[in-house]
């Protein structure tokens, strides 16, 4: 199937790791041209150099998209190096997890700042630019997003209830803007994964493991148990639906927010 994306211009927020890391992998094989952005330089070192030795290119750029001028610097430099942006995946972030007791207005405002923010900013610089070109009439064909947000932004849950309001926000957000952008043929399409098996969930899996005094393995057997498909998702399988919404072949999605929880929850 051509998904339409050769030397699409791609630019990957979190691109260095996890599900924009799988995401990077994914476009790059189908020959666009990948910018990925994260904080750390040597994350961003480790998978340049791992799409390297599998033949990908990507251009790589520093940045802290939680500093409200940091995305009108990176989305100026990828369009000057690589070229106008065709499609924005936001994947950077992540929401720390609290006791409700111990939730204050700084852990929400903290949250907002960690998960929300990340996305807005880039988001609002890209769509701006986007719909400039539409309005220039410049011949090319109009841009796409697609924002990974998460299941916790539909169903609250103790621990996670910043991080789930600022998952909400990014899903009300989305559908607002498609809404409007679609006059400019933009799409806006969003992700919502439950738990799936990056670094960071590893990690977490870990800690369970040694809280609970048990192999890691027997914890993550026990979270994919609990699971209707009987596991975690894969990266790569976020990635895949990432790649589908941003093609030519989901021309008439704008709006959408697809759940990937392996139907944990069953919610219209
Ligand atoms: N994995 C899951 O189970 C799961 C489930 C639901 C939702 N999600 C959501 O999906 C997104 C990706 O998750 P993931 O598991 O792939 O996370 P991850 O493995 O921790 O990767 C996050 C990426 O974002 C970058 N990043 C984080 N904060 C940033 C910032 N302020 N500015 C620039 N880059 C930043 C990180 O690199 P640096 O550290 O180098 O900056 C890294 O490349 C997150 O928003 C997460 O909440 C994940």
């Amino acid at each position: 199937m051509d998904l339409g994306l050769n030397d699409k211009v791609v630019l990957i927020t979190g691109g260095s790791k996890g599900i924009g890391f799988a995401c990077a992998r994914a476009f790059a094989l189908e020959g666009a041209k990948v910018a990925i952005v994260s904080r750390d330089p040597a994350n961003l070192a480790r998978a340049y150099e791992q799409l390297k030795q599998e033949g990908l290119h990507v251009h790589r750029t520093r940045a802290d998209l939680h500093e409200p001028h940091s995305a009108a610097d990176i989305v100026e430099e990828v369009t000057t190096a690589v070229g106008p942006i065709d499609v924005l995946i936001n994947s950077a972030g992540a929401a720390r997890r609290y006791d409700p007791e111990t939730l204050d207005a700084d852990a929400f405002r903290a949250t907002m700042e960690a998960k929300y923010f990340p996305y807005i900013y880039p988001q609002q610089e890209v769509l701006r630019r986007m719909a400039d070109r539409v309005k220039a009439g410049d011949g090319a064909a109009p841009g796409t997003i697609v924002n990974i947000i998460g299941m916790g932004g539909k169903i609250a849950s103790d621990i996670h209830i910043a991080g789930g309001a600022a998952n909400a926000a990014l899903m009300l957000a989305t559908v607002g803007l498609a809404h409007y952008y679609a006059r400019y043929g933009i799409r806006i399409n969003a992700i919502n994964p439950g738990s799936t098996l990056t670094e960071r969930v590893e990690e977490a899996v870990k800690l369970e493991a040694s809280q609970q005094g048990i192999e890691s393995a027997d914890a993550l057997a026990r979270g994919q148990a609990k699971v209707p498909l009987g596991r975690y998702a894969k990266p790569e399988e976020i990635a895949d639906v990432a790649l589908f919404l941003a093609s030519r072949r989901a021309s008439y999605v704008t709006g959408a927010i697809v759940p990937m929880d392996g139907g944990s929850t069953p919610l219209i």
